[in-house]
Formats: structure tokens, C-alpha cells, sequence
């Protein structure tokens, strides 16, 4: 039996090498396999729970989509589309909302580290966007949803939203629970200035992380800058847990070559960064810069994205508006 995926991107712009090796490469590995139903989604009403330039979201949704497209993603065989186009997302959101807890969302720590010190002026959005993002999973019978590592706490509440709805209407196995797919391995990739902060779209430095468009020169530039510390690198796994940035760039060298990361310390124990770090530039431009290329032609051919999101936007709608009806009737309207 296939599985059945869902996942989503923010279009806030820089989709970086964290989206990449944490979800996007999983999205292209699960889109070629047979008999999965995939659905990726550029999440454009998750992207608003923080002010947005209206002109650059746009640029950026078209972005997001382009990344999908170029890093090998086929519109043919997985549904591509953006999330404010399919209204069942916002409605089947709000019904949600009336059965998720208080208490549940007051635990998320995503909503802790974007909201800050000052929780009173965070939008209501924000506070509330893993109920959206459950409506997302939930609205397509979702087994499997591919993410990094920082989205395990929503997915616990969206089982959790999906099995109180079951309980609460007495309709058992309505919504199927998913499960995550997580990379067992470097499922965080972290910022190339500081091993204990993971790559982020919204880190102010753009040296901290290299973005799917950059060019050659950008890529090589920034793994030169890339912060370091003054030992060789070491012998064992277990040396390199002290040393979180030599251990980020071995993780980000071994999952672009798809090697263990016992593979990449045999190789390079006892060498000098700066031998490490020529390495590495040639594999990220090696597997990078086909896509950043790639990137920036589909940019050029706004009528193929919008053709792509127009095809997967009936596709979705179809799906999606079957099963609010359904939800609809649930609840009593
Ligand atoms: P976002 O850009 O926040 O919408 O994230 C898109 C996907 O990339 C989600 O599945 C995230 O979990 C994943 N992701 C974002 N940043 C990282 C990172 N630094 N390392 C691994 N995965 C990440
Ligand atoms: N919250 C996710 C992120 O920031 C994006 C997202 C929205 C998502 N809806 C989703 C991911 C549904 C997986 C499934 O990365």
C-alpha cells in the first residue's frame, strides 16, 4: 500500500539548505516512489501569522514552487499547490480550533521563540497556526507527513486534535492519525555561524546559511566563513559532540553525499578545516547549484508555475471539499 503525504513549505522567501535536506529531498524521495499520493503545499495563510510585504509574498510563493519543481519534484505526480486557494484549509481550521485545547497550544515552543518576550502582541494566528496546520494534514486522510525535526511537537497535536474529534463526535478512525517522517539523522541542520542555532530563513546574517538560490561563489564564500574551531577534525562520532559546529558541517557533507557520518570522519580524522571545507563547497556546488540554476529559469516561465498551481489547486480542492462536507455533517451543520 502507498502512503499517503502531506507537507508544507512557508513562501518567506530564502528556502535555505535547512528546508532542503531536512523536508524537500525527503518530498523528492517520496514523490518517486509508485504508489504514493503526495501533496505539498506552499502554506501562504501560515506565512501571514507574521507581517508580510504583499508584493514579496507573492514573488515568494512562486518561489517556493519553483524550489519544488527544481530540486525534482514532478507536478505531474504530486499535488503542488497554495494553501489559501483551497478554502477548506481556513474552515476546517476553525472547527478545529473549538476542539483543540488552550493548554495544548500554551506547550508549543515554536510559538514561544516566534512570539518572544512580548506574547501580547503576537497575532492570534500565530498562537493558533498548528490548527491549521492540522486541518492541512488532516483534510487528506495524510499517513505520512515529511518535515524537520522542529515540526514534531505540532504533528503531537494534530493526532492529538484528530483523535479528541474522533472521540468527542463518536467517529472512530474518522481522521487517520499521521505519522511523522523524520531523518533519523541530521534532521536539524544548523546556522553556519553558531552549531547550536538551527538555519533559519529569518536569522538576520545571511552568511548563516546557504540559500537554494545562491551562486557558486555565495556557496564557496560562505563555507569559508562558515564558523570553525581550532582543532583537526576528530577521530569518533563522540568527539564531535562537543564541537557543534564541526559537527553540523560533517552532517551537512554526509547528507549530501548520502554516507554515514562514520564514513565522513574516517575520511577527513585528523585533517584541517580548511581541507574539509574545500571539500564541502564542491559537493554543495556539486548538488546545489543545479538547482539554484534550475530555480531561476522556472522564475523566468510565470505561466508554467501558474499553470502548475491552477492543476494542483482542482486537485486539492477536490479532495479537501469532500471532506469538509463530511466534517460539516459531523458537527451538525
Ligand atoms: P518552513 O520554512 O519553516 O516552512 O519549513 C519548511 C520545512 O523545512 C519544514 O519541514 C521544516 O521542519 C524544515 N526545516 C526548516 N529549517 C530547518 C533546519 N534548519 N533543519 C532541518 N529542517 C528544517
Ligand atoms: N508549519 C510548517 C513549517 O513551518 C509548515 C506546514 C504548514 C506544514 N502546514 C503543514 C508542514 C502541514 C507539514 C504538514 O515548517
Amino acid at each position: 500500500m502507498g502512503k499517503k503525504i502531506f507537507s508544507g513549505v512557508q513562501p518567506t522567501g530564502n528556502l535555505h539548505l535547512g528546508n532542503y535536506l531536512g523536508a524537500i529531498k525527503n518530498f523528492v524521495k517520496l514523490n518517486n516512489e509508485d504508489q504514493n499520493q503526495c501533496v505539498f503545499c506552499v502554506v501562504d495563510l501560515h506565512a501571514i501569522t507574521v507581517a508580510q510585504d504583499p508584493k514579496k509574498l507573492k514573488d515568494n510563493i512562486y518561489e517556493t514552487v519553483a524550489s519544488f519543481i527544481a530540486s525534482g519534484i514532478d507536478p505531474e505526480k504530486s499535488i503542488i499547490f497554495n494553501q489559501s486557494k483551497v478554502s477548506a484549509h481556513s474552515e476546517t481550521a476553525w472547527i478545529l480550533s473549538c476542539v483543540a485545547r488552550m493548554g495544548w497550544l500554551n506547550r508549543m515552543t515554536q510559538f514561544k521563540e516566534k512570539a518572544g518576550k512580548d506574547k501580547e502582541k503576537a497575532s492570534i494566528g500565530l498562537y493558533s497556526y498548528p490548527v491549521l496546520m492540522a486541518a492541512d494534514i488532516l483534510l487528506y486522510d495524510t499517513t505520512h507527513v515529511p518535515v524537520g525535526d522542529d515540526q514534531k511537537q505540532h504533528l503531537e497535536l494534530c493526532r492529538d486534535v484528530a483523535q479528541k474529534f474522533n472521540n468527542d463526535f463518536n467517529v472512530d478512525n474518522f481522521f487517520k492519525l499521521p505519522e511523522p517522517l523524520i531523518q533519523k539523522k541530521f534532521s536539524r541542520i544548523m546556522s553556519l555561524r553558531d552549531g547550536t542555532n538551527k538555519m533559519s530563513k529569518s536569522e538576520l546574517s545571511d552568511l548563516s546559511r546557504i540559500n537554494l538560490t545562491d551562486d557558486k561563489d555565495q556557496m564557496i564564500n560562505k563555507i569559508k566563513k562558515a564558523k570553525t574551531d581550532t582543532l583537526p577534525l576528530p577521530p569518533t562520532s563522540a568527539d564531535l559532540e562537543k564541537r557543534p559546529e564541526a559537527k553540523n558541517l560533517m552532517g551537512i557533507y554526509s547528507t549530501l553525499m548520502d554516507v554515514d557520518l562514520d564514513n565522513t570522519i574516517n575520511k577527513f580524522s585528523g585533517k584541517n578545516f580548511s581541507e574539509f571545507k574545500e571539500n564541502l563547497s564542491q559537493v554543495l556546488v556539486d548538488k546545489i547549484i543545479p538547482i539554484s540554476s534550475e530555480i531561476k529559469k522556472l522564475l523566468k516561465d510565470k505561466n508554467y508555475l501558474n499553470q502548475i498551481l491552477d492543476n494542483g489547486h482542482q486537485k486539492a480542492d477536490s479532495i479537501a471539499s469532500k471532506k469538509l462536507k463530511k466534517i460539516q455533517e459531523i458537527v451538525g451543520f
